[in-house]
């Protein structure tokens, strides 16, 4: 399993800053600023491995990439979900092996890979887009990842065209999610859930609104600010630089909600309970 073979990915890291994703072939190599890699020297060796560029010999790691490294590292044409905000999506929508999604809509397929790769084996992610541009970009990443068999990529305007019964759960980042919210209700199972991303506070009241009511409950909304430390000696500290914000995540639960039957009714008089036969007892 940890041995790299003809046409893996790995990714390849000079230092924490200069690293590339790549797929190794035989026969081919990869220039750097640094020298020359062949792959030939990296296929059959095990993740992890060092190795040397030619002719300089500066020494390249080699490692299995991350879902995190996939996602910044891939090619893109709109803006894509962070790896910190998938992360609070799997965690706070259940999604896992045998889920069945919805997404809308598919952008560059950062999500969408991350998904498929948690649905794994025997669930699937349905994505929807309306861009072809990011239709194609999506379903080239999507096809790198080798995520085919559990993704479908389609043409769809979520607000028109899309139609699903019984899901697990239903991500939206799009412009104008609460308009989707009406439509996308009725796509999910009972207890699924609906998580919504959006970068500014007006789209969020929005959505928020659009999703009170009798048919979602436990509705929360959450921004992940994630700050690096920098270890040195008396100086760590966290860095100077960060990414300040990415975005909201709501998340809301579908329910049945059902008419309280006590509400409205008298409660029933309480029985009076005669304690006289108690009292020689007491006086006891
Ligand atoms: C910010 S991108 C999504 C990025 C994606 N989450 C990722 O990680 O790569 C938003 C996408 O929503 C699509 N979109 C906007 N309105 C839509 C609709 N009504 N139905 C489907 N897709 C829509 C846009 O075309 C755009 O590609």
């Amino acid at each position: 399993m940890n041995i790299i073979k003809d046409t893996d990915h790995i990714l390849l890291m000079y230092d924490g800053k200069r690293k590339w994703l790549l797929k190794v072939r035989q026969g081919e190599n990869f220039g750097t600023h640094k020298g020359i890699v062949y792959f030939d020297d990296i296929i059959g060796k095990q993740y992890g491995t060092c190795i040397f560029t030619k002719p300089q010999g500066f020494k390249m790691r080699v490692f299995k990439p991350l879902p995190s490294d996939f996602i910044l590292k891939m090619g893109r044409t709109t803006q894509i979900l962070y790896p910190e905000d998938c992360g609070l999506i799997l965690m706070y929508t259940g999604i896992g092996p045998g889920s069945l999604v919805l997404e809308a809509g598919t952008g560059s397929g950062a999500l969408t890979c991350i998904l498929g790769n948690y649905v794994k084996p025997n669930g699937h992610v349905y994505s929807y887009d309306i861009r072809e541009k990011s239709l194609k970009q999506a379903r080239n990443n999507v096809q790198k990842a080798h995520l085919e068999d559990v993704v479908s990529i389609e043409y769809g305007d979520i607000l028109i065209d899309v139609d699903h019964h019984e899901l697990d759960a239903v991500v939206l980042d799009l412009a104008t999610p609460w308009l989707a919210v009406k439509k996308v209700k009725s796509f999910l199972r009972l207890s699924g859930v609906l998580c919504s991303f959006s970068p500014t506070i007006e789209q969020v009241k929005k959505t928020v609104e659009a999703l009170e009511g009798k048919e979602f409950y436990d509705i929360n909304t959450f921004e992940l600010i994630k700050r690096k430390i920098i270890v040195k000696e008396n100086a760590t500290r966290p860095t100077t630089r960060m990414v300040g914000h990415t975005g909201y995540l709501t998340f809301a639960r579908r329910i049945q909600d059902i008419e309280n039957p006590y509400q409205g009714k008298k409660p029933e008089k309480a029985e009076k309970v005669d304690l006289s036969d108690l009292s020689d007892l007491i006086k006891l």
